[in-house]
């Protein structure tokens, strides 16, 4: 029997309420969203069903005013949740119009439309949304096949890059900015603070946060890992496997044209949508966010793939040597707004 703030996991895709009038139907399709990544697993998300249309709106309560001063990480976050809502929509056969926030109106807008499914549907990946889990832990020596980072590399557009890196120099020299910068975010103590507020014990009741299981704490240390952390930096504390968890990796950057936040979403959604991709084929990520903390170590990235475009994300994907665990989730109803 799972716990309560683990329940929002045991989604069944056969449940959709088919007889049901549309508001309820677009509310099971939420059931999709919330299980998405986040920041923190800060779950920064609102949503609003108003006739045809889902509003998916920040929660800056849930802001982290030191370590993601622009809200560039929480706009993301809403792309991943918006990434879910729509591969689930697709499924059950509805269309959509999306509307991307601006600098004036910070909201997602989804139209949807029921569509009657002529033709064979594409494969869907809507099996793997509640399959998919951040690693935390090593990785194996295995390599994802080239066929597969192809089709990661193909969700690159016109104002969107995504860059495969291959273990060879770009690689090494992405693993040495983590390696570098990482230790130097986890040594202030405002991060830290920030933080810990979103570090849990294993036992947790919280529907929000990160157990410290997900970093491989065990269960006693658990207990006292919240508050040890607004003092000390732990990963000092295990420095090998801080390396061990960057080695054998491939890493991947997505970057876009823009700087706002209609393209922190899209890169949201094309982070998550190789998430889906890699949960099929048994891979694993681990988003890397340190280096995008700060402009200097951002233009680091940005030279070290000679772009001129903006990188926004950064991610290891492998196999993994060990089987993560679910992080906790809010439900659907925590996060609805209803007026
Ligand atoms: C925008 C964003 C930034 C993230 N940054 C990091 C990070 O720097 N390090 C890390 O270990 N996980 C990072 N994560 C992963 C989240 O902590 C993870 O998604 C969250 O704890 C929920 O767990 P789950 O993905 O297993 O459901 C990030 C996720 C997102 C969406």
């Amino acid at each position: 029997m799972a716990q309560d703030n683990y329940k929002s996991w045991l989604i069944n895709t056969e449940d959709f309420p088919k007889e049901s009038a549309l508001p309820a139907q677009l509310k099971f399709l939420l059931q999709f969203a919330i299980l998405a990544p986040s920041t923190h697993n800060s779950q920064p998300w609102q949503f609003k069903i108003d006739s045809n249309k889902i509003y998916i709106l920040p929660n800056f309560d849930k802001a982290l005013p030191v370590g993601d001063k622009e809200n560039h990480f929480l706009f993301l976050s809403l792309g991943c949740a918006l990434e879910n809502l729509l591969v689930a929509a697709q499924y059950y056969g509805f269309s959509f119009i999306i509307k991307y926030p601006s600098s004036g109106d910070k909201k997602i807008e989804i139209t949807l439309t029921k569509i009657e499914k002529s033709g064979v549907a594409e494969e869907s990946l809507v099996s793997y949304i509640a399959k998919r889990i951040t690693n935390r832990h090593k990785f194996t020596d295995k390599l994802p096949a080239e066929e597969f980072l192809n089709t990661v590399r193909s969700l690159g557009t016109e104002s969107m890059s995504v860059d495969v890196l291959s273990p060879g120099e770009k690689n090494n020299k992405v693993k040495q900015l983590v390696g570098r910068i990482t230790p130097k975010l986890l040594n202030e103590p405002s991060f830290r603070r920030e933080l810990s507020g979103y570090v849990k014990t294993n036992i947790t009741k919280s529907k929000f946060g990160m157990p410290a299981f997900v970093m491989d704490v065990p269960n006693f240390l658990s207990l006292f890992v919240p508050t040890i952390l607004k003092f000390v930096n732990i990963e000092k504390l295990n420095k090998k496997k801080q390396e061990g968890a960057i080695s054998a990796a491939i890493f991947i950057v997505i970057s876009a044209k823009n700087n706002n936040e209609e393209d922190w979403v899209k890169t949201g959604q094309a982070f998550q949508k190789i998430n889906l991709l890699a949960t099929k084929f048994n891979l694993f990520t681990h988003p890397m966010a340190a280096p995008l903390h700060d402009i200097e170590s951002r233009k680091e990235l940005q030279e070290i793939l000679q772009t001129s475009f903006n990188p926004h994300f950064l991610f290891r994907l492998g196999y993994g040597a060990v089987e993560p665990k679910h992080s906790p989730r809010m439900t659907v109803d925590d996060c609805m707004i209803v007026e």
